[in-house]
Order: C-alpha cells, then structure tokens, then sequence
C-alpha cells in the first residue's frame, strides 16, 4: 500500500497539521491509515493520544518512528492499511532522504513565504536527484498552508509563480488559517468533535479539511495507488471516484 510522505526542510510550514488535516479525511472517506511519527518531538503521536477514543476508528498514529526502525514500521504496516503516512522532523535530517526512497508520493507543506518555498525547493532538489541518479521517479505536489482567506499576499503569487515556472504540481485546495486547524492540534480534538460555538468557522475549516482530503485521494487514484473500487466499507471513496 502506498506510502505518502510529508516533508519540507524548514521546520513550522504547516507538515504536521497537514498530515493529521489528510489522515483524518482519508479515513473518513473510509481507507485505513496508520500515521508513522518519525518526528522526535512526536506532535501527532500526543494528538493521537489526547484524541482518545475519539479517534477515527480506521485512524493509527505510531510513534517513535526513526531512521533506525522506519524501513521496519513501513513493512509492517503496509499489508494490514490501504495507505501509510508519514510525518517527519522539521529540520534539515538524514531521514528525509532515506524517506524518500520509501515514498509513493510526497507532498510538501509549504506556506507562501520564501523561507518555506526554499524548505520546499530543497526537498524537490533531493527529488530530481534520486531521479537522475538512481532513475526513481516520485510524484510529488506541493500544499500551499497558512494561507489568509482573503488576501493574496505578493510573496504567496511569487511563490505560485516559482512553482509554475519549475512545473511543479502545486494541490488546488490550499490549506487556509484557521483558528480550528491550530486548536484540534492543541487540544486533542478532531473538526468533527469540536465544539461549534467555541470555535470560529469551524464549518468552513472542515469544508476546506475535506476538500483537501478528496483532492488528495483523487491524486492516488490517479496514480493508481488506491484502487478504483475500495473494498467494503469504503462507500464514501467509492461514490467520490464514481
Ligand atoms: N492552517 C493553519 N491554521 C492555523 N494554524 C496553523 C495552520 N497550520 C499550522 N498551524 C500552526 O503552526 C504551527 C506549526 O505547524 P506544524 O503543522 O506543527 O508545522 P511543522 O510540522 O511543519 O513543523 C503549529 O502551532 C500549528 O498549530
Ligand atoms: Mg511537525
């Protein structure tokens, strides 16, 4: 089953809520997820656990995920979910590389600024590197995050416009800030069992988690790393490819 890395050298770009934003939408549209946590500050692995028994039932997060074990915990875990995610260190680290060589597909979180755009350039470098050394081809996109729903800043279209012109894939569906996409983080929650009136636009942040979600999925499918007819149980994947 696929792996999907999220990854950008500069710590604090948005990876991590990215990553628990898409595991829990994909296993809302039905497909299992384990989440490997190879961030030493294991920020997903303490979401997981203050989440509870609210957690998505087709929703794992394991954590303690290092270059030592993450060959191990990718194989694992690959024969029992339809897809492994994988949530690594901010910073400049050995194990982007060697996660690299593990991915299916990466996506890079990157906010429209250029401290992130160059997190984000260093990893598509490490990319056209593999291919060009060792002729492994990754698919990769990059999720712009932390984007103001109003304003488009200049920095934000320089960083569309650098995008365009190296033809790198860039997901339609940003991630938008959002007061509720820092709180499920801070406070062990989910979009789904926060409270309404506690939280500001909590529907629009749900409608933009879910888009992302699909658009994520429709991606997979593209590349055929998820199947066209999901197995039982995967009703919502099924009547989104249809
Ligand atoms: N879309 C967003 N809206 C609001 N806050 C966000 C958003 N994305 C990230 N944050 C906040 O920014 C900080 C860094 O995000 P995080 O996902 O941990 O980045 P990374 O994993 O790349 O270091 C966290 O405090 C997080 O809550
Ligand atoms: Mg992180």
């Amino acid at each position: 089953m696929p792996v999907l890395t999220f990854a950008n050298t500069k710590g604090g770009a948005g990876k991590t809520t990215a990553v628990l934003l898409v595991a829990t939408e994909l296993a809302r549209l039905g497909l299992r997820v384990a989440v490997l946590d190879a961030d030493p500050q294991r920020w997903i692995s303490c979401w997981h656990q203050q989440l509870g028994k609210n957690c998505p039932e087709r929703l794992q997060v394991v954590p303690y995920v290092s270059a030592a074990n993450l060959e191990r915990e990718i194989k694992r875990w690959q024969p029992t979910v339809d897809i492994v995610l994988l949530d690594l260190p901010g910073a400049r680290s050995p194990l982007i590389a060697q996660a690299m060589g593990h991915s299916d597909y990466v996506l890079i979180p990157a906010q429209g600024s250029a401290m992130d755009a160059q997190g984000a350039a260093n990893v598509i470098d490490l990319l056209y590197y593999l291919e060009d050394k060792a002729g492994i081809r990754i698919p990769h996109s990059v999720v712009l995050t932390r984007i103001n729903p109003i304003i488009t800043t200049r920095a934000l279209q320089g960083v569309k416009a650098l995008l365009s012109e190296k033809k790198v894939h860039l997901l339609s569906t940003p991630i938008v800030e959002r007061a509720a996409f820092r709180d499920v983080f801070s406070c062990g929650e989910t979009l789904y069992t926060m409270d309404e009136r506690n939280v500001s636009n909590l529907g629009r942040a749900q409608e933009n988690a879910q888009m992302l979600g699909n658009e994520v999925l429709e991606r997979l499918i593209r590349y055929r790393m998820i199947g066209m007819t999901p197995a039982p149980g995967h009703d919502q994947a099924a009547r989104l490819v249809a």
